[in-house]
């Protein structure tokens, strides 16, 4: 059903775990089966200088999280906001058609991250490079 790749990816995940300082976690559900991501992120100067996820689905799901993490890291926010499932599909050589909704947890969970980090930064008053917020 999974190509070598995919396999890989979900054998092996990229990036997976949770992150202890993150600047940004985005978590989301697929309605479609009900699966779930959470996708931590770091960044400074505006580039996700580090990334972490955990997938609690399927392995499409897992693999699409795993490669979607090498997508965006080093990447600023606006090119990883770019990539799309289709995107994440092409990289892992293809998924089942019936699967392409499991590659949405990736891309979802980013924009969530990404809202999340916006938000915490203007909560804070901090700039993108003071994280933390403690600059007073
Ligand atoms: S079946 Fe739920 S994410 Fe793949």
């Amino acid at each position: 059903m999974y190509n070598k790749r995919v396999m890989d990816h979900f054998q092996n995940p990229r990036n997976a775990g949770d992150m202890d300082s993150p600047d940004g976690v985005g978590t989301v559900g697929n309605p479609e089966c009900g699966d779930v991501m959470r996708l931590y992120i770091e960044v400074q100067d505006d580039i996700i200088t580090d990334v972490r996820f955990k997938t609690f689905g399927c392995g499409a799901a897992i693999a699409s999280s795993s490669y979607a993490t090498e997508m965006i890291k080093g990447k600023t926010i606006e090119e990883a906001l770019q990539y799309t499932r289709e995107d994440i599909s092409d990289g892992l050589g293809g998924l089942p058609a019936k699967k392409m909704h499991c590659s949405n947890l990736a891309v979802d969970a980013l924009k969530a991250a990404v809202e999340d980090y916006r938000i915490r930064r203007n909560a804070s008053g901090a700039g993108p490079e003071d994280k933390n917020g403690d600059c007073e």
